[in-house]
């Protein structure tokens, strides 16, 4: 039996933020979901989320997570425990005595703020650690700059000997580069019962979980093979080098798979991305959350999709998409923004300008110019003039508008919603309609034009 804990009570006071240091994003999750996100390849039975500083919000966001509840329906409940005071990591841990009374697995440490670990290393860390049967088993590394982490002590068998803070070392411990990741298998048991002795006789004044090594035995320190996966975040600066690596990963594992990315440097793509080969990514480019893009799609450059699906050989040029889906050969932009669950059919053209917001639209349909479309459905080969809007907000309340197939729509007119306009319908340009269209007809709402003939200004000077 395994459970897991997750140190997220810190305010992570050198990110100097008022959002806990846990909270922030990193390629659109939450250094703490990612955390957790990496444990989801190892069976466990209980998980904890120590939370301390601004906990509610901590817990909000998780619990609010998708991909926390949805990817595996038979993952333990999330269960916060509350560290009301931050006196170390040491101090977190001994927060879970009245939970975990009793309990005979192997507890699972992790820092909140360590994003990149990949679950592979955490399985074979766990393996280690029942195979030697020891007491302790945690993750290290050898770091080029091993500048504000616990360095780690040990003999020839790997066995800990000590591990000494950054900040508690002597000038000659800190030549030593093999640090302490902060991710940590202990046998729960043992744990148990040596947790109230810590003592917080240290620089900080804080009890540190890492001085568990020195009452527990055998204590093995195993090495990652690469380092990037462990490293903390602890500030801004962190924060973006960490963004960095994640982002080469991604790029790295799409350019192999067939996707070309253009300037690649000036391009950002979440990790949840999905890119069939031939797609092409031009630069200043940004794509977000659950997106998904057909081969032979041609995105930006200057363009931002987030969480849209779109389909093969579409182009979306100078563009915004989020919450929308694009089908085949459709045309997007330049200058088009799609939000609020818009669905362009296939072979549409949604051109300059144009801002479509709840909008169903069939296929061959096109909105070439200048057009606000909200709240309304469209059917197919509907051609929509230049500086159309649909009226659909009567200042309490929004409305809906249907166009049928095939209608036709003069520039600059306003479709007072609700209304719906049937097939082959054409209206003239500048009408403003208020009133439902039948079928087949040409409908003119606007006053008619007025010539007077021998009607002119008098001159002011004569
Ligand atoms: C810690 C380790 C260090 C290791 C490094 C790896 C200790 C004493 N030091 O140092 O050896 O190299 O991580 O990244 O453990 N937290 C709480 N409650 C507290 C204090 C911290 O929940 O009272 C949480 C923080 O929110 C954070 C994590 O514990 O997620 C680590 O705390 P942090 O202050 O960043 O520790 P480091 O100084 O980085
Ligand atoms: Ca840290």
């Amino acid at each position: 039996m395994v459970a897991i804990a997750i140190l997220a009570a810190g305010r992570g006071t050198r990110m100097k933020s008022d959002l806990p240091k846990v909270l922030h994003e990193l390629g659109g999750r939450s250094l703490v979901e990612r955390v957790l996100c990496s444990c989801q390849e190892i069976s466990i039975s209980r998980r904890l989320i120590i939370v301390g500083y601004r906990g509610e919000l901590v817990k909000e966001s998780l619990l609010g997570s998708r991909e926390l509840q949805d990817d595996n329906p038979e993952f333990p409940p999330l269960e916060f425990v509350e560290q009301t005071e931050q006196l170390g990591t040491g101090h977190a841990i001994q927060q879970l005595l009245p939970h975990l009374e009793g309990f005979q697995g192997d507890l699972l440490v992790l820092n909140g703020d360590v994003p990149l670990l990949r679950s592979q290393t955490l399985k074979q860390l766990m393996e280690i650690h029942k195979d030697h049967k020891n007491s302790a088993t945690l993750l290290t590394a050898n770091l080029p700059n091993p500048q504000g982490y616990g360095r780690v002590f040990t003999d020839s068998q790997n066995l800990v000997k000590e591990i000494v803070e950054d900040r508690d070392c002597t000038k000659a411990q800190r030549h030593n580069h093999r640090i302490n990741a902060g991710v940590y298998c202990f046998n729960w048991p043992d744990l148990e019962k040596i947790l109230p002795e810590l003592k917080a006789e240290n620089d900080q004044k804080e009890y540190y979980l890492t001085d568990t090594v020195n009452y527990l035995a055998p204590v093995m320190a195993v090495d990652v093979e690469d380092y990037q996966e462990i490293l903390g975040i602890n500030d801004r600066k962190h924060l973006a080098t960490v963004s960095d690596i994640l982002q080469t990963r991604v790029k790295d594992e799409w350019m192999a798979a067939g996707v070309t990315l253009i300037d690649p440097n000036s391009i950002t793509i979440d990790d949840r991305v999905k890119l069939q080969p031939d797609v092409v990514i031009e630069p200043q480019t940004h794509l977000r959350g659950q997106t998904s893009i057909g081969s032979g799609s041609r995105i930006g450059p200057g363009s931002l999709i987030e969480n849209s699906q779109i389909g093969e050989n579409v182009t979306v040029l100078f563009s915004v998409v989020s919450d929308s889906i694009v089908a085949e050969n459709s045309r997007i932009g330049p200058y088009a923004h799609l939000r609020g669950h818009a669905e362009v059919g296939a072979n549409c053209r949604v051109g300059n300008f144009v801002e479509l917001k709840n909008v169903q639209i069939g296929d061959r349909t096109n909105v070439a110019h200048l057009s606000y479309l909200g709240d309304a459905i469209l059917g197919e080969k509907v051609n929509i003039g230049a500086g159309t809007i649909t009226a659909n907000y009567d200042g309490v309340n929004k409305h809906k508008t249907k166009i049928g197939d095939r209608t036709k729509i003069g520039s600059n007119s306003v479709l007072v919603a609700p209304i719906t306009l049937g097939e082959d319908v054409t209206v003239a340009a500048g009408s403003v309609l208020t009133e439902d269209v039948p079928d087949d007809c040409l409908v003119i709402a606007r006053s008619r034009q007025v010539a007077k003939p021998g009607w002119k200004l008098k001159d002011p000077e004569s």
